[in-house]
């Protein structure tokens, strides 16, 4: 069985993510969206907010499994048993910082492959920061993010 672990932040998770997410169920047989608890960060959704909104999301996906894990990633990877890494990819300003990590994954696990990508054109705008900011001036994110994500945004920014 292919194992693919999709990892992030997702703080929260955006329409790109889920573009990604249903891209890469469709050529692993499994695909694990590993949820990133960073004790340095002080994110906006608590760890518990973050997974119910994914798997919320997700629910369509048969064979897409949302966990947390903290530490690094390689190790998780190949505690879940899976053979790949996927991240999306969306303009060149991403490419340095995955090149980085890509490269630093490798060099720790070589068996653990890291695959891009292309995020979809319609969402090559999107991250999760520039939904934060505009939710927080009460501005429309529905087309940016899936509904349960919407809707917790406008509880959060008191909406
Ligand atoms: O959504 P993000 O914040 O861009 O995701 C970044 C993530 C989670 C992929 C990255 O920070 C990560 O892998 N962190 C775990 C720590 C680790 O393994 N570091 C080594 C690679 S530099």
């Amino acid at each position: 069985m292919k194992i693919a672990v999709c990892p992030g932040s997702f703080d929260p998770l955006t329409n790109g993510h889920v573009d990604i997410i249903n891209r890469a169920a469709m050529v692993f047989d499994k695909v694990i969206v590993a949820v990133l608890h960073n004790p340095n960060k002080k994110p906006l959704f608590t760890m518990e907010e973050r997974e119910k909104m994914i798997k919320e999301s997700l629910e369509n996906l048969p064979n897409v499994e949302v966990e947390s894990f903290s530490g690094l990633l390689v190790d998780y990877a190949r505690q879940r048993g899976a053979c790949a890494i996927v991240r999306g990819l969306r303009a060149v300003s991403d490419f340095e910082i995955e090149l980085m990590q890509a490269s630093v994954n490798r060099k720790l696990a070589p068996e653990v492959e890291t695959i891009y990508m292309m995020t979809s054109n319609d969402f090559s705008f999107l991250s999760s920061s520039v939904v934060k900011e505009v939710a927080s001036f009460n501005g429309d994110v529905t087309c940016m993010v899936p509904k349960v994500v919407a809707k917790k945004l406008a509880e959060k920014f008191g909406k």
